[in-house]
């Protein structure tokens, strides 16, 4: 891999400040997903390298949780410099390892750069209470303290800012970690370990482990009591797998988990900034995003107009490899993704929906290329209403009032994102309030940010990321109370 700073690239887990292999020796190929071809070789760990990991955690754990905040901050700060600094490397190695169009891939790094600078700023916010208290010789006060080891498990469609997200507040708060990457992105997980290395976290802080097995792994990290959180992000199958596994030493848990976010355009609605949302909302890395539009709900009078404006708009979006400045749609992840929404849009086309651009395979490099497509005729029983498509499949329902639309979208066992676009003022609160998801997109198709909760409720998830609320998922409130005052 031709980058700047080849130091980058590393072929070793991080266990206790040191790159070290598996302890049985096994190793694992990362391809590139774009061609197949082989872009590096990881440590394929197990419980064994876990329980190393987990250890050293806890070790370092005294030591960093004893700095001030202003010392955790400063080493954040500089990390977070670091990762700005190495912005095209660590997209370069983004886009090897998980497809997506190089400038997606450098807004990703400093998308999850953003995280680290936002919570080294607030590791020197996290206050106690005085609380008024109940009893003239009682005074009563709550302290925030870091929760222990963090196991952080991380998904393969952001290698790089689902880490930050997650480990930066674990961080500032003065836990630990031990990071699980998804076995098909692992080399972007080991390229922030170098650099957080260099920003001086003492030894053990961070630990990586890399592995092809996630099955031994996941059940380490959950069943080791010396691990006080889990943080996952990943399918709501695997995540009720994991909630469960930490029931046995009761962990708090954080879940980030599937979306089946529905995308609302009301009659009233400007169709040309309605389309450019649709856009951005469906197609952010190939569709491969947990808050990517799923169902799009559009008004019976303007339905002709959106399906058309939206086909135009996909055909100017340029497919190809993620290395090509001007690509905009890279492939998905593996061929069990393009099977999964071939095998939706199919059932689809069976039950009568049309085609009004793609439905099917693309051959282009490796083959995991799905063309971006269009459906309309759409019925609501079909499969693709209800499951995730993870790729770049935009079915077009159309609905006739507003009560209709909401019911459509709340009719999900999901809850993460929802969308929607109109004018009409009282209409917007109305249906921002009526919406059953953890986060909603009004008139825009872009919500995620560091400054603002992300998170799901129903089967999405539990928990919050980014934002002031999201160093709380690392603290825990102890309370005392000081009797005997006279
Ligand atoms: C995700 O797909 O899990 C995260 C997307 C985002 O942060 O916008």
């Amino acid at each position: 891999m031709d980058l700047r700073n080849p130091d980058l690239l590393r072929d070793k887990a991080y266990i206790n400040g040191k790159w070290v292999n598996a302890l049985d020796g096994k190793s694992f190929q990362v391809k590139n997903p774009y061609d197949n071809s082989i872009i590096g070789n990881v440590p394929d760990m197990s419980a064994g390298d876990t329980k190393l990991a987990i250890t050293a955690a806890e070790k370092a754990q005294k030591t960093w949780s004893s700095y001030t905040s202003g010392e955790r901050a400063s080493i954040l700060k500089r990390w977070h410099e670091l990762l700005l600094l190495h912005v095209k490397d660590l997209a370069f190695i983004l886009t090897a390892e998980q497809g997506k169009p190089i400038q997606e891939a450098i807004g990703e790094i400093r998308y999850g750069a953003a995280f680290v600078e936002w919570f080294a700023e607030e590791a020197r916010r996290i206050y106690g209470d005085v609380i008024p208290s109940h009893s003239k010789d009682k005074r009563l006060i709550t302290l925030k303290q870091p929760i222990g080891v963090v196991a952080a498990i991380t998904p393969w469609n952001f290698p790089n800012a689902m880490i930050t997200r997650k480990i930066a507040p674990a961080l500032a708060a003065g836990c630990t970690v031990v990071i699980k990457p998804a076995e098909d992105t692992p080399l972007s997980a080991l390229a922030i370990g170098v650099l957080a290395e260099q920003a001086g976290f003492p030894q053990g802080t961070i630990n990586i482990i890399t592995t092809n097995d996630p099955a031994p792994v996941g059940n380490e990290l959950t069943a080791n009591p010396i691990v006080r959180k889990l943080s996952f992000t990943g399918s709501t199958k695997v995540g009720k797998l994991l909630m469960s596994q930490c029931g046995n030493t009761v962990k708090k848990v954080s879940l980030e988990l599937g979306g089946n976010a529905p995308f609302i355009v009301f009659k009233d609605a400007d169709i040309d900034a309605a389309v450019s949302g649709a856009i951005a909302a469906k197609f952010r890395n190939t569709g491969q995003t947990c808050v990517c539009a799923n169902r799009f709900y559009v008004q019976e009078d303007i339905y002709t107009a959106f399906s058309e404006k939206m086909t135009e708009a996909i055909k100017q979006q340029k497919i190809g490899s993620g290395f090509l400045e001007t690509t905009q749609i890279g492939p998905l992840i593996n061929d069990a993704a393009v099977n999964k929404v071939e095998r939706l849009v199919n059932d689809a086309l069976l039950k009568g929906a049309a085609t009004k651009i793609g439905g099917s395979r693309m051959d282009l490099g490796s083959g995991n290329f799905y063309a971006p497509t269009v459906l309309t005729n759409l019925t609501p029983e079909m499969t693709i209403n209800h499951e995730e498509i993870f790729g770049p499949v935009a079915p077009i329902f159309s609905f006739k009032t507003e009560e209709e639309a909401v019911a459509l979208a709340n009719n999900t066992n999901y809850g993460l994102a929802a969308y929607f676009y109109g004018r009409d003022y009282a209409m917007i609160w109305r249906v921002a309030e009526a919406l059953e998801y953890g986060m909603v997109g009004i008139n825009t198709g872009r919500l995620s940010t560091p400054l603002a909760p992300f998170g799901g409720i129903k089967e999405s998830g539990i928990g919050r990321e980014g934002s002031k609320y999201g160093i709380d998922e690392y603290l825990e409130i102890k309370y005392l109370c000081f009797g005997g005052i006279e």
